[in-house]
C-alpha cells in the first residue's frame, strides 16, 4: 500500500515531466525483476521498490533550486524530498532514514553498502546504459558491466540487453 501511495506522489512531482516518470517506472520494473531473481524476502521488497520509485525524485527541485539536475544536487534534494513524501504517507520512521540515504547517494558508486542499494544501482544502470557512450565499445561495455553489476540476475539482464 505504501508503494501505491509513493507512486501517486512521484507522479505528482513528475506531472509536467513524463520523461522522469517513464524512467522511474522502467527502473522500478528492473528492480522488481532483480528482487524476484535474487529471491529477496517479501518483507524487504517494498522498501527496495520505494527506493526505485523515489530515486530521482530530487531532479525537479534540483533544477528549481540549483538550476541543474547534476548528480550532487539531485542527491541532496532527493534525500529531502523522499523523506518528506515518506513521512506524508505514514511510512515507518525507522525505515525512512535508509531510503533517504540511498536516494541521497544513488549516483555515488563508492557509497553502495547493501543489497538494497546495489539493486537500485543495477536497475538504474540497466535503463541508463541505453544512452551511455560506452555502449559503442563492446570491450568497455563488458568491463562496465563487470564493474557495476554484482547480482546474478542483474548481470544476466545486462548481458541479455546489451551484449547480445
Ligand atoms: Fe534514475
Amino acid at each position: 500500500m505504501f508503494k501505491e501511495r509513493a507512486i501517486e506522489k512521484m507522479k505528482e512531482v513528475f506531472k509536467e515531466n513524463t520523461w522522469w516518470m517513464d524512467h522511474t517506472f522502467s527502473v522500478l520494473k528492473y528492480a522488481e525483476e532483480i528482487m524476484e531473481g535474487e529471491k529477496i524476502p517479501q518483507e524487504e521488497r517494498e522498501q527496495i521498490s520505494l527506493i526505485a520509485i523515489l530515486h530521482d525524485i530530487g531532479a525537479i527541485d534540483a533544477i528549481k533550486i540549483h538550476g541543474s539536475d547534476a548528480a550532487p544536487y539531485q542527491e541532496k534534494e532527493g534525500a529531502r524530498v523522499s523523506r518528506e513524501i515518506l513521512e506524508k504517507i505514514g511510512y515507518p520512521k525507522e525505515k525512512i532514514d535508509r531510503i533517504s540515504y540511498v536516494v541521497g547517494s544513488h549516483h555515488t558508486f563508492s557509497k553502495i553498502d547493501g543489497v538494497d542499494f546495489q539493486i537500485q544501482w543495477e536497475a538504474d544502470l540497466l535503463v541508463n546504459l541505453e544512452t551511455r557512450p560506452v555502449r559503442s565499445d563492446r570491450e568497455k561495455l563488458k568491463a562496465a558491466i563487470e564493474d557495476n553489476f554484482k547480482t546474478t540476475t542483474g548481470i544476466t539482464l545486462a548481458c541479455e540487453r546489451y551484449l547480445k
